[in-house]
């Protein structure tokens, strides 16, 4: 039997290209080398407030991204957390496994806290669980290998702690899963500040290129990206914006190293741009069309995630099982 892969994304704001290179791009090109489900995490996405139609919307157009994008739902599993129970459940079971300070250590958790002032009435209970909810996911289907963006690396360390404690606790119970990074775009930053990774959250008009930005859109903002005061690329040391656009440039266009030297060594930021632009809409153009597509055969995306949800339940539940019987829980 192949290896199981589990990832997932929260259906807040719209997909990026970071989310794309960092994760998405990379479940398509793996799902045929393993047993693959993947998740809407919209359990996740309520930890901030959420309209709850938009929410419920939102949850179908990234099930029709992650199908456009390549998934094959004939193979992989597309579904929505909370068709499935269980993942809260085993959360809970976690929550009362895991020391607070395992918790408190999350880096994520940390920036949360300080953009709301270090005030803690003002971060909700499930930021600061959330990282036992995500554990809780990956553990729940067993799978051993996890791809996500290189910002889940930290979640990742502490869902592997997670698993082995219970283990170590309760007996052998989770696999301790690895987590596996794309080797280029596994942190794409933003366009405006090429310090920060690219988030949904920014808010500036000009820092991320969404999946489903028009060409003109996409030209505009690329356009306006921060480079630096060189006339053109130092190959030797380019700065992080120039870094950026060449890795978006590279991961979209799967150039190798040497390619993209004897290309773009020495070229003017204005002609970078331009070459950075054309590539990303020649990549978006079939993603967008396709995902036109699925959002018109609503009963069709529909059906994927109801039998998705169908064909990993089994899975879910006999992990339950095993869990509450190994803590002792009285309702099996
Ligand atoms: P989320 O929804 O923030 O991001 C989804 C995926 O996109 C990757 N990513 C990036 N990759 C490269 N550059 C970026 N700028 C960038 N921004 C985001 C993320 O690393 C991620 O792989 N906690 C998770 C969701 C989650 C999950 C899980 C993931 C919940 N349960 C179980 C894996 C397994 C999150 O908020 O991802």
């Amino acid at each position: 039997m192949k290896p199981r892969i589990f990832s997932g994304m929260q259906p807040t704001g719209e997909l990026h290209i970071g989310n794309y290179l960092g994760a998405l791009r990379n479940w398509a090109r793996i799902q045929h080398d393993y047993e693959p489900i993947f998740c809407i995490v919209d359990q996740h996405a309520i930890t901030v407030r959420q309209d709850p139609k938009r929410l419920r919307e939102s949850c179908e157009q990234v099930a029709a991204l992650y199908l456009a994008a390549g998934l094959d739902p004939g193979h992989s599993a597309v579904f929505v957390q909370s068709q499935i129970a269980a993942h809260v459940e085993l959360a809970w079971i976690f929550t009362c496994t895991v020391p607070f300070g395992w918790l408190g250590r999350m880096t994520q958790f940390k920036a949360k806290l300080q953009q709301a002032g270090q005030k803690h009435d003002a971060v909700g209970t499930g930021l600061f669980v959330y990282p036992v909810l995500m554990a809780a996911d990956i553990l729940l289907y067993q799978a051993s290998v996890v791809p996500v963006g290189d910002d889940q690396s930290q979640h990742m360390e502490l869902t592997r702690n997670i698993a082995q404690r219970f283990n170590s606790l309760y007996g052998k119970t989770f696999v301790v899963p690895e987590t596996r990074l794309p080797s280029v775009g596994a942190r794409i930053m933003g366009l405006d500040d090429p310090t920060r990774k690219m988030s949904k959250s920014a808010g500036s008009p000009n820092h991320a290129v969404s999946l489903l930005d028009p060409p003109g859109r996409v030209r505009k903002v690329i356009g306006r990206a921060v480079t630096d005061s060189e006339p053109g690329v130092d190959w030797s040391g380019p700065g992080p914006g120039v870094k950026n656009l060449l890795t978006i440039f590279q991961a979209f266009g799967d150039w190798t190293d040497g390619q993209m030297e004897r290309h773009f060594a020495g070229m003017r930021y204005g002609s970078l741009k331009k070459e950075v632009t054309a590539m990303v809409n020649a990549k978006l153009e079939p993603i967008q069309r396709r995902y036109g597509e699925l959002m018109d055969s609503r009963d069709y995306l529909r059906g994927v995630l109801r039998d998705s949800a169908d064909r990993v339940a089994p899975i879910a539940e006999a992990t339950m099982r095993r869990a509450r019987k190994r803590t002792g829980l009285y309702g099996l």
